[in-house]
């Protein structure tokens, strides 16, 4: 599913620029879980914008979902971004002037899917997400929990193959951070999709991931296998 050679980000000057990411080598296969973990200014927000197709590598080699990321137009990143990878941010990240069903609409409006298909893939979504009776509330008005799982409804609506969460619980209460995890492990059970998770909580790395990454000065430092418990697989509870 993801296959990067020697990548590398560097901010700034090529020459002296900072090295966000360096050099990196990674293998993640179809269904796997990985929970990325690492201090602050590890490279980890840097790699996980650059799987999503949001930033762009330095230099290297990088494959995702059978897509060279490093030769694809604007367009064609623009279209991998809809087809997929579905993405979940700390802040959320929501459309300000858009309602919780719009929001949750829009990967579907950009991938043509029809308006009645649409409707009832938004509804699931919505209800799965335990936010639907919050539908045509604006982001203002909704709280951070409720933000969040508005903002798991969008990513996942799309059924993409590679879900991307930067720390999406960390803004969020013990028993609302259970609930939205709860939801991004059965969708990705579901869709046997892939995960990249990142956290700081050692404990939620240990529930989610079936693979733990820790990141250094954007490199990885360890690389382990965690064995596959009943916490995790789909309908367990958290
Ligand atoms: N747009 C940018 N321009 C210049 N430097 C950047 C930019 N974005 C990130 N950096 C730098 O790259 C390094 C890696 O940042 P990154 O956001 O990937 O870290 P992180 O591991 O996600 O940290 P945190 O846990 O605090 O979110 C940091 O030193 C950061 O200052
Ligand atoms: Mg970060």
């Amino acid at each position: 599913m993801i296959h990067a050679s020697r990548l590398t980000k560097i901010y700034g000057d090529p020459e002296n620029g900072l090295k966000a990411i360096d050099g990196l080598n990674l293998k993640i296969e179809q269904g796997q879980r990985v929970a990325l973990l690492g201090r602050s200014g590890s490279g980890k927000s840097t790699l996980l914008n650059i799987l999503a197709g949001l930033d762009r590598p330095t230099s290297g080699e990088l494959i995702v979902a059978g897509k060279s990321l490093f030769e694809l137009s604007p367009a064609e990143i623009a279209h991998y971004r809809m087809t997929s990878v579905g993405v979940v941010f700390q802040s959320f990240q929501l459309i300000s002037h858009r309602t919780a069903a719009q929001n949750v609409e829009l990967p579907l409006i950009l991938a043509g899917v029809h308006a009645a298909q649409r409707k009832s893939r938004v509804d699931e979504c919505l209800q799965r997400a335990a936010i639907d009776h919050r539908r045509d509330h604006k982001p203002t008005q909704l709280s951070g929990g409720e933000q969040q799982r508005v903002a798991i409804a969008r990513a996942i609506v799309a059924k993409p193959p590679l879900l991307l969460a930067d720390e999406p619980t960390g803004n969020l209460d013990t028993q609302t951070a259970e609930q939205v995890t709860r939801l991004m492990l059965d969708v990705v059970a579901e869709n046997n999709a892939t995960l990249v998770l990142i956290t700081h909580d050692q404990e939620l790395a240990k529930t989610c991931a079936t693979r733990t990454l820790q990141m250094q000065d954007g490199q990885f430092i360890s690389d382990t296998a965690l064995p596959e418990t009943g916490a995790r697989s789909a309908g367990a509870t958290v």
